[in-house]
């Protein structure tokens, strides 16, 4: 039985005054809930203050990409081992605004992922069709491009890496992210099992045990249907992880 994941998603929001009221609100609201894994991503900036209020709590924290690089001249880039040093449990990798705003290809995000994985810490790997991509046909052929970019992309020894530290996938279709119009529970079911046929044929094993949680869209309106999906094991939650009713709402009903 896997563990149901809620991750919410910040991202370019938030100010240490806001932040202090929201995880006081989610603490409030989530203390009691020991059956489910719940995590936030925030800006590197807050990682400082997730981690001075959430240690020693039931609500884990991360940080919303990493540099594909390890140390040296690179103006402006956060590595995993400096997110490590703040105690991030998650980093949500290959996230379809990066891939768009920086023309992320899979293999540099196959290469954050490794950062990732190499410094402990586990990854979210995002991975999606747009609309255009559904539309034609493509929808399982891009996510496998995404998918087989971490695995046979990858030394073996990565990939054992990856599953130590219980890797993340989530499906996040393109067309569903920030506008409201979320995928139906079968469309994302259908998905989700796609991509855990994938991992078994890599590893039987892992693949019945590795999470992987929907993004795009989700409300408390909409969560309980898309949660209740046998391969949905979660979700990845952007504009309700910002108002701790409607996010708390969300992990009461995965849980
Ligand atoms: P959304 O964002 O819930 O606002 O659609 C999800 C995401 O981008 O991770």
């Amino acid at each position: 039985m896997r563990r149901k994941l809620v991750v919410g998603n910040w991202k370019l929001n938030g100010s240490l005054s806001e932040n202090k009221v929201l995880i006081a609100s989610l603490l409030k609201n989530l203390n009691t809930i020991q059956t489910t894994d719940f995590a936030i991503c925030v800006p590197y900036t807050y990682l400082f203050q997730a981690q001075a209020l959430l240690t020693g709590t039931n609500i884990f924290w991360g940080a919303q990409n990493v540099s594909q690089f390890r140390d040296g001249a690179h103006t402006s880039s956060i590595s995993a081992h400096m997110i490590a040093d703040f105690d991030c449990s998650f980093a949500i990798i290959g996230h379809s605004e990066r891939r768009a705003l920086s023309n992320e290809s899979n293999q540099k995000a196959a290469k954050r992922f490794a950062r990732v994985v190499n410094a402990g810490i586990t990854p979210i790997y995002c991975v999606g069709e747009t609309a255009e991509e559904r539309a034609e046909g493509l929808a399982e052929n891009v996510v496998k491009n995404q998918i087989l970019a971490i695995t046979y992309g990858l030394d073996e020894s990565t990939f054992e890496y990856a599953k130590q530290v219980d890797m993340v996938i989530a499906y996040e279709p393109v067309w569903a992210i920030g506008n409201g119009r979320t995928a139906s529970p079968q469309q994302a079911q259908d998905m989700h099992a796609f991509i855990r046929d994938l991992i078994a044929k890599i590893d039987a094993d892992f693949s019945k045990r590795v999470r992987i949680i929907y993004g795009g869209s989700v409300t408390p309106d909409n969560a309980l249907a898309l949660l209740s999906m046998p391969d949905i094991d979660g979700g990845l939650i952007g504009r309700c992880s910002l108002i701790a009713e409607e996010f708390s709402q969300i992990c009461h009903l995965a849980s």
